[in-house]
């Protein structure tokens, strides 16, 4: 049964549809046989189907979401910028229209699931970090039936930051910071766009907060290294470098809006970006999908389940 108590399945409006976690959730959502309504600046580039012009950081009050809010059950928000844009800030898109869609659903008794990140601690210097904090905080102030999802890093096709690590692994040398002492827990998105579907569709029981990871714990070498063996038997060689540097270069990304490495990539490849306790499994009802690991026997040891993240940052 829907959402809204009809014995159907849910209409959707998945906001940052054309996007890399966003299609993968749009997928997902029509295999299950719901109708989905994609969010996006751009309605025209993404013609065909039913497409919202979508504008977070002008979407500030709970009333500027009501033509956008109607005909729907359920709303999935995998909005997201790297970097600030004119007009567009992080506070604006992770925070401000984020708290004013979850006061709009509450009041209109929508389910929200909101895409967030792990690695949000109080700590976070980047403003990047600490809009995607105040995010969260200001959904869960709301109430209603809200649902927040912390993915680790993704792997998948048409992913930017996936692309660039995939590309980076075929490298014959890997530029490796210091200090990226941090462990991933890397999922594939397509489990990701399965794991929001069910929590679209069923709801999480009791849990609000869902954090999600892949089957395996790598350092950042460790995923370019194992990404590498998909294409290549010889290691690559490892290049080192210092944390002023790595820090420097990043700062100077976000400059220049180069690469996806950025202040806030940096901050989070220091600490562990793991779960700390795996909600994707039993979301899944399965083993999550591994990432870079040779085509997978028909069955995978339970033991790859991944196990709790002990020391992550409060
Ligand atoms: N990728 C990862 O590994 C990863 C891991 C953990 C968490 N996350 C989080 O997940 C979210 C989505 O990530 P992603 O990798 O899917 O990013 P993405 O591919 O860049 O997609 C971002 C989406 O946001 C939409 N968008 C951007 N600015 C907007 C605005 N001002 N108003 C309305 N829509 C806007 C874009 O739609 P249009 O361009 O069509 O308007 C696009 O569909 C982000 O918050 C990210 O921090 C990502």
């Amino acid at each position: 049964m829907g959402p809204s108590g009809h014995a159907s399945m849910p209409r959707v409006l998945v906001l940052g549809g054309s996007g890399f976690i966003g299609r993968h959730v749009v997928a997902a959502l029509r295999v299950q046989g719901c109708t989905v309504a994609v969010g996006t600046r751009h309605p025209a580039r993404h013609g065909g189907g039913d497409c919202r012009a979508v504008r977070m950081e002008r979407l500030l009050h709970a009333d500027d979401w009501a033509g956008l809010l109607r005909d729907c059950d359920v709303v999935v928000n995998c909005v997201g910028i790297l970097r600030p844009r004119p007009g567009e800030t992080w506070e604006r898109v992770h925070h401000l229209g984020p708290r004013a869609l979850a006061s709009g659903c509450a009041g209109r008794g929508l389910r929200l699931v909101h895409v967030s990140a792990l690695g949000l601690g109080s700590a976070a210097r980047s403003g990047f970090l600490r809009s995607k904090r105040n995010g969260e905080r200001a959904i869960r102030a709301a109430g209603g039936d809200w649902h927040i999802v912390r993915p680790s890093l993704l792997d998948g096709e048409g992913g930017f930051g996936a692309r660039w690590l995939r590309r980076v692994a075929r490298w014959p040398l890997h530029p490796l910071p210091r200090g990226a002492t941090g462990r991933l827990a890397v999922l594939d998105v397509r489990d990701l766009g399965d794991a929001i579907a069910r929590l679209v569709i069923e709801g999480g029981g009791d849990a609000r907060e869902h954090e999600l990871g892949g089957p395996q714990l790598r350092t950042l070498a460790e995923h370019l290294a194992a990404l590498r063996r998909l294409s290549s038997p010889r290691p690559a060689y490892t290049l080192p470098l210092p944390d002023w540097l790595t820090r420097g270069v990043a700062h100077l990304c976000d400059l220049l809006h180069w690469t996806p490495l950025s202040y806030g990539h940096w901050e989070l490849l220091r600490h562990d970006n793991c779960p700390r306790a795996n909600a994707l499994p039993a979301l899944l009802g399965r083993t999550p999908r591994g990432v870079g690991l040779a085509p997978a026997p028909p069955s995978s040891p339970a033991a790859d389940i991944l196990p709790p993240c002990p020391d992550l940052p409060s």
